[in-house]
């Protein structure tokens, strides 16, 4: 069953504008495959009855919660876009050490975390070069919009084929291996360095005090088109401190002069001071 052109656009219309995800007529099929398996789960009739129900002011917040699912792609590894944690390795974290004073907290971001590979994969990063400095200090804010990916996220467990591409020494050291289970578990140490809370990145402002060394917004831009970018984009300079570092994913670009940001690689950006 595909959902009606007009139910379609109707829906398509109230996600693009509470999350900025846009849904053109090619995502008919796949938005009705995921719709059709809620419909089942619920008992109701058809698609666009569900499709009436999550619309409807009496939608209860599962109901909200289960159609963001339905439309967010959660894609992620350990590791992806490895260039990033490299940069971050060779560049970031010693530049970031020499300009600290004792006691400072380095602060990180993972601003569409999904299930949470990307923050533990900063994690493990920070972890072995904090390994060698004794006192290094570091923080990791990981939110997502899909509350079913943060409750992945902060379980900490996934399959170990889903770990191949971490290094093999990483492995031993990071993940909880039990026997005669396909399932590994990230170690509590590492897991008690991330706080993963719900974030709409459509939010007028963020709830977050601090402002941040280092932003990951990776893979989630091109689901929005180019204003929301721009506009998603210089909230999250705000956010940004002058001197830090936003990554977006590699198929990504911020185009937007406007912005104080200079590109200084691979979809890798240095906030400046503005004037
Ligand atoms: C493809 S995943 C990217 C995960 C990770 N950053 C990576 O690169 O591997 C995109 C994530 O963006 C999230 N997302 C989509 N729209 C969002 C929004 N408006 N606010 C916050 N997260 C959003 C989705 O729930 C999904 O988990």
């Amino acid at each position: 069953m595909v959902l009606s052109t007009a139910n379609y656009r109707k829906l398509a219309r109230r996600i693009t504008a509470e999350t900025g995800i846009q849904l053109p007529e090619g995502k008919r099929m796949m938005v009705s495959g995921r719709l059709q398996r809620r419909t089942r789960a619920l008992g109701l009739n058809s698609i666009e009855e569900y499709c009436e129900l999550v619309l409807s002011e009496g939608a209860k917040a599962q109901d909200r919660t289960d159609l963001i699912d339905a439309v967010t792609t959660n894609t992620t590894e350990f590791f992806r876009e490895p260039e990033h944690f490299d940069l971050l390795r060779q560049k970031i974290l010693p530049e970031w050490r020499q300009r600290s004073g004792p006691g400072d907290r380095m602060t990180l971001w993972s601003a569409a975390c999904s299930s949470g590979q990307e923050p533990y994969t900063l994690a493990m990063v920070l972890a072995e070069f904090g390994a060698a400095l004794p006192g290094f200090c570091y923080r990791i804010l990981a939110t997502d919009i899909s509350k079913t990916a943060l409750q992945k996220a902060r379980s900490g467990i996934y399959e170990r084929r889903q770990t191949e591409r971490m290094p093999r020494e990483l492995r031993s050291k990071y993940l909880l291996q039990a026997k005669d289970t396909p399932l590994v578990r990230i170690v509590p140490e590492l897991r008690r360095q991330v706080v993963f809370h719900p974030l709409n990145l459509m939010d007028t402002d963020y709830p977050l005090a601090e402002p941040f060394d280092v932003i990951f917004c990776r893979n989630v831009f091109i689901y929005f088109d180019r204003p929301t970018q721009a506009a998603v984009a210089a909230k999250l300079c705000r956010y940004l401190r002058p001197g830090g570092y936003l990554f977006i994913g590699h198929s990504e670009s911020l185009v937007d002069n406007q912005l104080p940001l200079v590109s200084i690689g691979r979809s890798c950006y240095l906030r400046i001071a503005e004037e």
